[in-house]
């Protein structure tokens, strides 16, 4: 059996990706990519900033200019933002050379996960599960089209997930 050129993680805020991407990384001997976490070094600025100057469009930009340029970084597990799946022109750019998997939670899940956090803009109002929900209906569509694997991760530790991971790549 041989690897994949890159591993993308998609799916929603709190489903993982990050937690699951650096661990599953570690046990393939992989390097580690967060786009998120690249496009706030870039720009000096985490993303609430970037949210609050340059609007979820200035935002978007910047993540897909983020997901052209990871297309031809081999041998790494990518973490996505879970609007990634949002502009039609990020989809080749996330399958390209790699197996896309879909880290599908619950929204109970979700809520649980992103409780209290204060680095997702979308989530910074009185209904974060009203969104969550909303936006679920939008993406899960997308993330599945996307995906090569669909994972689930409600109830499982993401060591659990991770083994389970590195059996279907
Ligand atoms: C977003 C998800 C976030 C981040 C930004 C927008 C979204 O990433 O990219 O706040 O649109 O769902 P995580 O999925 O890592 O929280």
């Amino acid at each position: 059996m041989s690897l994949p050129k890159r591993v993308v993680l998609v799916g929603p805020m709190g489903a993982g990706k990050s937690t699951i991407g650096r661990m599953l990384a570690k046990e393939l001997g992989y390097r580690f990519l967060d786009s998120d976490r690249i496009i706030e070094e870039r720009c000096g600025a985490n993303i609430p900033w970037i949210f609050d100057v340059e609007g979820e469009d200035g935002f978007r930009q910047r993540e897909t200019a983020m997901l052209d340029e990871l297309t031809g970084e081999q041998g790494t597990v990518l973490a996505t933002g879970g609007g990634a799946v949002m502009r039609p022109e990020n989809h080749p750019l996330l399958k390209k050379n790699s197996v896309v998997v879909y880290l599908k939670t619950s929204i109970e899940q979700q809520v649980e996960r992103t409780r209290k956090d204060r680095n997702r803009p979308l989530l910074q109002n009185d209904d974060p599960e009203a969104v969550l929900r909303r936006l679920f209906d939008i993406r899960d569509p997308l993330y599945t089209k996307l995906a090569d694997i669909v994972m689930y991760t409600d109830r499982k530790s993401p060591r659990l997930v991770v083994r389970q991971l590195v059996n279907r790549i």
